[in-house]
């Protein structure tokens, strides 16, 4: 947590941003596992978590913009609780270490929602993900669960977007660090894959380090020497040599802080030189992608280099064909790089994706594409400096898009698919580092990077 002037002053702002009205912040509460009393590891919501800094389950705040005064709900525990837990601050300690002056009993949340209602003012509420706070909108305000997501405040999810985008040099503290935590558990990855060894094994490893950092890895770790499926989530495979392992993984630091970074490396510790091929392909983008990041550029154009920069190398190697403008312009690429370069990251690993892919990576001026490829395209617009974003170009070679395309005549002036054929066993490669937009350019979050040239990789799978 940080220290309460920082919780007051993004109060304050927010309250200016929305206007008007009581702008309502739901806490998360426990969620259950498999019986009411073994719960999933507590997990905050993170707008809660920016406003009101605390990490207990079961509360909500209150911003009342017209009284200018902020409200936390909570309620104290009791004997029984002090058994099983152990004595714990009161809910006017809790709010009083986050500088909010008032403090009441969860109960009354209802009341005050409802006599605001009654009397005509606006409630805004952002778009709720969990299911019991669902339920609980519907007590506070009377809409079904079905229409809850249309009723959310347009007002108050373009000022939380705003505020969280940039982030302050507090938050820029808690994401190098976690990006260190990032760094250990990827340089355990490569040092652990080896020929024979369980992608599982690898997992564990990852995730006891992430958690020796303060928390649980930042989402399902993706560890497969079948990288060609962007979100691998089956670790049962015995690693082969030969193969690739490509490894997306990231740790939450204990202030809810996210790292995400991805790196490929060759099982057994060697590239071949067709791997070296488009691994040196999927590095150029990468690099791309960083030299133009700064302010005043957007994503879109970063986005649009490196699928340039990719494309030009494939061309190289005999899979792609023409015009370099063009193929890009047609979307070729995304045969091999189906996703964007990119998202926003920091309390979450997407951050403010709860708030609305739309609002958080696209404005007026950048509107979200139709594209195959560009479509997934999550962040594209323009940049400021204190946004923290990912850099992860990748290349894949996915048998069945393949084979799609070609039955299709889908950009075959651009594809040579005859060559592609000797790719199909490939697997995937992706690289991915954490980036702060600083004035003039931009930096890699963590001490350092974590390996990434052929060498580095060769070297520290020795
Ligand atoms: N690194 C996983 C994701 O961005 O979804």
């Amino acid at each position: 947590m940080f220290s309460k002037e920082v919780y007051i002053k993004r109060r304050n702002r927010l309250r200016e941003l929305v206007g008007d009205g009581l702008i309502l912040i739901l806490g998360n509460n426990e969620a259950p596992m498999d019986y009411p009393d073994n719960t999933y590891l507590f997990h905050q919501d993170c707008n809660f978590v920016y406003f009101f800094g605390l990490d207990h389950a079961g509360f909500a705040g209150v911003l009342d913009v017209d009284a200018n005064e902020d409200t936390l709900y909570g309620n104290d525990v009791d004997i029984d609780d002090i058994i099983w837990m152990g004595p714990q601050p009161s809910v006017q300690e809790l709010a009083s270490n986050v500088g909010v002056s008032k403090s009441s009993q969860f109960s009354q949340l209802e009341k005050v929602v409802k006599e605001a209602l009654a009397k005509g003012r606006k409630v805004h509420f952002l778009p709720p993900y969990r299911h019991d706070n669902i339920i609980l909108l519907e007590t506070l305000t009377g809409i079904n669960p079905s229409m809850i997501q249309s009723y959310a405040s347009i007002e108050l999810v373009k000022a939380v977007i705003e505020l969280r985008s940039v982030k302050d040099e507090h938050e820029i503290k808690e994401l190098d660090m976690v990006c260190n935590t990032g760094y250990k558990m990827h340089v355990a990855a490569m040092q652990a894959c080896k020929p024979g060894v369980l992608e599982q094994e690898i997992v564990g490893i990852l995730e006891g380090i992430s958690v020796s950092g303060g928390g649980l890895p930042s989402f399902p770790i993706i560890l497969s020497q079948n990288g060609e499926t962007l979100h691998n989530h089956y670790h049962g495979n015995i690693l082969e040599k030969g193969k690739l392992m490509l490894t997306d993984a990231g740790a939450t630091a204990a202030s809810y802080y996210c790292s995400d970074a991805t790196r490929t490396v060759p099982v057994g510790g060697k590239f071949t030189s067709k791997q070296k091929d488009i691994y040196n392909a999927v590095l150029a983008a990468n690099n791309k992608g960083r030299e133009l990041t700064k302010p005043g550029i957007t994503y879109k154009e970063v986005h649009l280099a490196a699928c340039k920069e990719l494309t030009s190398h494939l061309q190289a190697a005999g899979l792609m064909k023409g015009n370099l403008e063009d193929s890009v312009a047609a979307g070729a690429h995304a045969l091999f790089m189906p996703h964007g370069l990119g998202h926003m990251m920091g309390l979450n690993t997407h951050d403010m994706e709860d708030l609305g892919q739309n609002y958080v990576g696209f404005d007026d001026e950048v509107r979200p594409s139709s594209q195959f490829g560009l479509a997934s395209l999550r962040m594209g617009r323009r940049l400021q400096e204190g946004f923290v974003i990912t850099n992860e170009p990748g290349c894949y070679f996915i048998p069945a898009l393949i084979d799609k395309w070609r039955a299709e005549n889908i950009n075959t002036d651009f594809i040579n698919f005859d060559k592609l054929e000797e790719y199909k066993t490939f697997g995937g490669i992706r690289l991915e580092d954490d980036i702060l937009v600083t004035k003039d350019s931009c930096r890699i979050l963590g001490d350092r990077r974590i390996p990434i040239t052929v060498e580095e990789v060769e070297d520290i799978m020795k």
